[in-house]
């Protein structure tokens, strides 16, 4: 028996690829329908009997950064790097102590990144957005 040229072993292998290719590209594929301009469009893929559908969700809101008042802009700096405002605007109405133990916590433990002259000046900014600044010390 005649052992095949190397170009007919080309000629097979390209028309193999090209074989498999067109069997697994399927080609039924439909586009996205297109926008309407009435309707929002439901935008939806389908493919080999599979149909992918978006939906929307919605987030809640947070506070992107802390409301202004005396040093705001301090604690939007120093506050916001880990977690949102949130963390510290639901917090219930605390003493000076009680915010300088929370900031000094922030700072030792979680290693934010806060002078030793911030602190007085953060737990002065949340005391008086709480309205618990004349709250003395313990
Ligand atoms: C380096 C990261 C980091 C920074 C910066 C940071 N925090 Fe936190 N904070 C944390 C982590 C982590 C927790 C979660 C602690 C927990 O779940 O117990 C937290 C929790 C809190 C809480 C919830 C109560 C508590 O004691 O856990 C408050 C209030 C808070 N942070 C306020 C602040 C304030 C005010 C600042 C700015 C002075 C600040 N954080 C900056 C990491 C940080």
């Amino acid at each position: 028996m005649r052992t095949p040229s190397l170009a007919a072993i080309v000629v097979l292998l390209i028309a193999g690829s090209l074989f498999v290719l067109v069997a697994i590209g399927g080609g039924s594929r439909s586009a996205p329908a297109p926008a309407s301009s009435s309707a929002p469009p439901a935008p939806a893929v389908s493919a080999n009997g599979f149909a992918l559908t978006s939906t929307a969700i919605e987030l809640p809101d947070d506070a992107a950064t802390y409301p202004p008042g005396p040093h705001a802009d301090l604690v939007n700096q120093r506050c916001l790097s880990c977690h949102s405002a949130s963390m510290g605007l639901a917090q219930p109405k605390l003493t000076a102590a009680q915010w300088q133990a929370t900031v000094e916590k922030m700072r030792d433990t979680y290693k934010a990144p806060i002078g030793p002259g911030d602190v007085p000046a953060i737990v002065d900014y949340f005391t008086t957005l709480q309205g618990t600044a004349a709250t003395p010390a313990q």
